[in-house]
């Protein structure tokens, strides 16, 4: 009972780690659990319009993204494609036009792929969501990020929200290593409008992607105590957001942020990705947050690129620092307001 043709939209948003994957296993098994804020804003419009094709053979999609064909992410999908077949037995039936578009400008620096992945995989749920009509909203979810994470590890936090945790802990009932599920514990009200300022310190190429900085935590010398680490900051958390305690959010937060690049500066090849700038945003963010005690505090990604974290209460005051100080550090003056999200849409 395979339909002869159809389309599916889905807007699946990106996210922000507070604990950070970093390091895998194949295919896609994260070293650690990881922690993250959804967001809101930042976010991928994937429409999927599928056709029977007479004869099944390989898969066969067409890949456009603002309108226009995109070659050069075709190889990253046909892996996909090819990771997800064994759990999508129609892909090869079908002819596709995958349609993309991102909400922040196009190499800004902050990574599509967690929310594009995140979008494609709910799209093609969708086709298998059509010829089971009785699929509950909790396996369509599960499965969601399931798909999601063989497209890229952390866009199996971007189905859902505003916590999403993803990696197994024995602490945390329910964890996977297989995909991302709400955060089950007691969070305060604080962290669930959270803002997140991104500063777009380098819009350009990473020297170093990520899939090869996961790589590189193989033979690692920090590897098992960055990985027992991570274990302890997620039990760390539970307290912290049961409390709303930020002074403890933003150590831990931070400190997170810090050893992901100090584990990228102590690898072999060693490489960097902050920038000076993302050096000068941090300083001027430690001395506004002991001048004023506004909670304010930084994470960071795999790039240069600077997050910057605060409650909802405190924004009047974090913009205006935004404006004033931290605005002269990126490129052209861009960043992006956005805040705690609570998931994809169709
Ligand atoms: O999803 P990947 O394979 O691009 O890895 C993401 C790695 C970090 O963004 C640096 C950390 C994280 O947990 O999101």
């Amino acid at each position: 009972n395979l339909p002869a043709e159809g389309k599916f939209t889905w807007k699946a948003p990106s996210n922000i780690a507070l604990v950070k994957y970093w390091g895998k296993k194949p295919v896609q098994i994260p070293a650690n659990p990881s922690i993250s804020f959804t967001l809101d804003a930042c976010a991928t419009t994937t429409s999927v319009t599928f056709e029977k094709k007479e004869m099944t053979g390989d898969f066969s999609f067409d890949l456009l993204l603002d309108g226009k064909p995109k070659e050069d992410f075709k190889p990253k999908i046909h892996t996909f494609f090819e990771r997800v077949e064994a759990y999508l037995p129609f892909l090869k039936d079908y002819h596709f036009t995958i349609e993309t578009s991102n909400s922040f400008p196009h190499s800004s620096g902050i990574a599509s792929s967690a929310s594009g992945m995140a979008a494609l995989s709910l799209c093609l749920l969708n086709m298998e969501r059509g010829m089971m009509p009785n699929m509950s909203q909790q396996y369509f979810n599960v499965k969601a990020s399931f798909l999601a994470r063989l497209g890229s590890g952390s866009a199996c936090r971007s189905i859902e929200g505003p916590l999403i945790e993803f990696g197994e802990h024995d602490h945390i009932p329910g964890s996977s290593n297989l995909y991302g599920m709400q955060y089950p514990f007691e969070v305060d009200g604080v962290f669930k409008t959270f803002q997140d300022t991104i500063l777009l310190v380098h819009k350009g190429e990473k020297q170093v992607s990520s899939t090869v900085g996961h790589q590189l935590m193989h033979g690692h010398p920090y590897a098992g105590n960055r990985f027992q680490q991570a274990l302890q900051n997620m039990d760390a958390l539970k307290p912290i957001f049961a409390n709303g305690d930020l002074d403890g959010f933003i150590k831990l937060v931070e400190s997170e942020a810090l050893t992901l690049h100090a584990m990228m500066m102590t690898s072999m090849p060693y490489f960097m990705l902050m920038k000076p700038d993302t050096l000068a945003i941090i300083h001027k963010i430690w001395s506004f947050r002991e001048a004023t005690q506004v909670p304010v505090c930084f994470t960071l990604d795999a790039g240069a690129n600077v997050h910057v974290l605060y409650p909802d209460h405190v924004k009047e005051i974090v913009h205006r620092f935004i404006d004033e100080e931290l605005a002269m550090h990126c490129e052209n003056g861009h960043y992006i307001h956005d805040q705690v999200g609570l998931g994809a849409q169709k």
